[in-house]
């Protein structure tokens, strides 16, 4: 079966979001392993509950992203899971060049606004200072640099004019939690082909 494998920071709710839809049947996919930079992550406890195994890989001493030996750990683990796409979910480190020599074209990342505007951290307090009517969230394929790869699926979400920034990311989470799946299922399917910057979706 397919398989992908997830990085994730932060709760994971979007890991959570693809683990619904793997049981539900919708996503006929395996997730191999749960990687993560930090060892306090609820992702890792989420993936153990459903039997996936979940690993604390030590970033290194940098802040924004991992060290390159370090990074390197996370690729091979990845392959060792024999990985096929490789799934970021709120991983909050910059993705480099070890990464590309082994997936390049096969990372995927689902982003809080749609780009290319708000692109790099708290996109949706971004949104909301700048005061635009709509945001919504990204996935998109990643690239060398920060939340430009090509877009794959958006959706849209209206900013409220009594939205705080917490009322706002939360509403964009709820449709996080439905493209990013779908996302996947059509990687998976092959449907997805990379034109330029363009993704043309074979919807059949
Ligand atoms: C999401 O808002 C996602 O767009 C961003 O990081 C957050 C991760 O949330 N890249 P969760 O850990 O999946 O709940």
């Amino acid at each position: 079966m397919f398989t992908i494998g997830v990085l994730a920071s932060g709760k994971g709710s979007n890991l959570q979001a693809i683990i619904n839809q793997i049981e539900s049947g919708f996503l006929k996919v395996k997730i191999g392993v749960v990687l993560s930079d930090n060892p306090q992550s609820y992702a890792l406890e989420i993936a153990r509950s459903h039997g996936i195994s979940a690993i604390f890989i030590e970033p290194g001493k940098y802040k924004t992203f991992l060290q390159p030996e370090q990074e390197v750990k996370y690729v091979k683990c990845l392959e060792e899971h024999n990985v096929e796409l490789v799934c970021l979910a709120g991983f909050m480190r910059v993705i480099k060049k070890n990464f590309f020599n082994s997936y390049s074209g096969r990372i995927i990342n689902i982003h809080p606004s749609l780009l290319p505007s708000f692109r790099g951290l708290e996109a949706w307090k971004q949104a909301l200072q700048y005061g635009v009517k709509f945001t919504g969230c990204t996935v998109h394929f990643v690239d060398e640099g920060i939340d430009t790869g090509p877009i794959i699926l958006q959706a849209v979400v209206p900013v409220l004019d009594n939205d705080t920034p917490e009322t706002l990311h939360q509403r964009i989470q709820e449709k996080e939690h439905i493209i990013y799946p779908i996302a996947i299922k059509l990687i998976a399917e092959g449907k997805v082909k990379i034109e330029g910057r363009r993704v043309i979706i074979d919807e059949d």
